[in-house]
């Protein structure tokens, strides 16, 4: 039975949450598996629009199993609140549903103080994080002085670790000129949240290994975009995890033989929030239409998103580092609103082609975009929000489709045109062979 990888394709905000509520229908077990609070997965139907920051989008499809994995940053806070959230809205009902490792990171209430002193202290550098401390967590992480979920369990032991990380803490911000830390405080209102995390957490990459063994379908769901990631995307301006398909095999602690399919998620057009290069990025009108057209403002923060024409360039990158072997293109109605559509199909710079992605986001900044024209299905006489079969789309519409699955050289399994469950093109289940 199918292990499923769902990631962003561009630099986040792709529509992942309605693809992952989509396909946890026929998954038995949803794993999140990178990322903290910083993402924003919106899943809407009927009236009811869910905003998740850290639970699966799974949660609201009763039955599933919801998984938290190891390498996702955990803020307490959050999570209580969304669990709360989605209790009072009818979903997560039954709470032995949702898991979470008890490897995971927290991002505690100094990290999201670090995060706002660096932010400031790099003025027009800024990176323009989600200031979530995703940056500062992971830094502990990597230094080996994190604090992890399954501390919560040891009172004495997390004292401990909690005074020594909150001494140097302090010493950073008084350096950035912010308060201090009181650690009495700190440490009553983490026991507090222990208290109330205690019965959620366990060994969840046991678990996921042994809901394969039995055969059930597994959907793992990414956040960010492959732009974002660490090593790969457009570095210094990317998120601190690994947005790519591998991380759900490191963070769970699986073989990548037992990945059978990587669904790629990527808008008809490219949005990006925060500072970076963003090549085919529309400085103009179109560029506002398509952020109203879109609603195209940050489900995490509220900021609005700089918005741009299709990079093929950066898309082909992205499938590679992916390998991507099924598409899932969104919001395709949002560009009803144009009689012309331009793709990037190449890079050029200093009026020389540009092969592959500039390692210095510097050089990336400096990059021309190639623009194809494509034709518009805005004489189109119904609203392609309707249409429910792929042979019924407008035939610029089909053209534009064919031009993006031609170019990646990946069929499009899902077409999503609005924003509920019910206005989606399902070409193929990926979870049926
Ligand atoms: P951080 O992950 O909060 O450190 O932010 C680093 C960069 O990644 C910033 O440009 C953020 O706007 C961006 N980012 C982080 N998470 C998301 C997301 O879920 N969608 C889109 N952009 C994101």
């Amino acid at each position: 039975m199918p292990s499923v990888v769902v990631v962003g394709l561009q630099w986040g905000d792709e529509g992942k949450g309605k693809v992952i509520d989509l396909l946890a229908e026929f998954a038995d077990v949803v794993v999140r598996f990178q990322g903290g609070a910083n993402a924003g997965h919106t899943v809407r139907f009927g009236d009811t629009k869910i905003i998740t920051n850290l639970i699966p989008s799974g949660a609201s499809r009763p039955g599933k199993k919801v998984i938290i994995g190891p390498s996702v940053v955990l803020d307490p806070d959050r999570l209580l609140g969304e669990i709360q959230a989605l209790q009072a809205g009818g979903f997560l009902v039954e709470p032995e549903r949702l898991l979470i490792s008890d490897r995971c990171h927290l991002v505690l209430p100094y990290h999201k103080l670090l995060d706002e002193a660096r932010e400031k202290s790099r003025g027009r550098a800024k990176i323009g994080t989600t200031l979530r401390g995703i940056g500062p967590c992971l830094e502990d992480k990597a230094s080996r002085l994190g604090i992890r979920a399954a501390d919560l369990l040891q009172t004495t032991e997390l004292e401990d670790k909690l005074a020594m990380r909150v001494r140097e803490v302090n010493a950073l911000l008084r350096m950035y000129g912010f308060a201090e830390v009181d650690i009495k405080q700190l440490l009553a209102d983490t026991m507090d949240k222990a208290e109330r995390l205690k019965s959620y957490l366990a060994d969840v990459g046991e678990i996921v290994r042994l809901e394969m063994e039995r055969g059930k379908n597994i959907l793992f769901e990414g956040a960010q975009g492959a732009m974002l990631d660490i090593d790969h995307g457009t570095y210094p301006f990317v998120t601190s995890s690994s947005t790519i398909a591998a991380s759900a095999c490191t963070s769970l602690g699986i073989s990548p033989q037992k990945i059978d399919l990587v669904v790629g998620v990527l808008k008809a057009y490219t949005t990006r929030v925060g500072e970076g290069p963003f090549p085919t990025e529309l400085h103009d009108e179109r560029g506002e239409i398509l952020r109203q057209a879109g609603g195209e403002f940050g489900a995490t923060t509220g900021r609005p998103r700089r918005c741009g024409w299709l990079d093929l360039v950066a898309l082909k990158y992205a499938v590679a580092l992916n390998g991507a072997g099924y598409l899932c293109i969104t919001k395709l109605d949002v560009l009803s609103c144009f009689d012309e559509l331009q793709i990037g199909v190449a890079y050029q710079l200093d009026g020389n082609p540009l092969p592959g992605i500039p390692a210095r986001s510097a050089v990336l900044a400096r990059v021309e975009p190639v623009l194809e024209k494509a034709e518009g299905w805005k004489n189109y006489p119904g609203r392609i929000c309707d249409i429910r079969e792929q042979q019924d789309l407008p035939r610029e519409t089909k053209k534009y489709l064919d031009k993006i699955s031609g170019a990646l050289s990946v069929p499009v399994g899902l077409i999503s045109v609005g924003p509920t469950r019910a206005e989606t093109i399902m070409v193929k289940n990926p979870f049926r062979r």
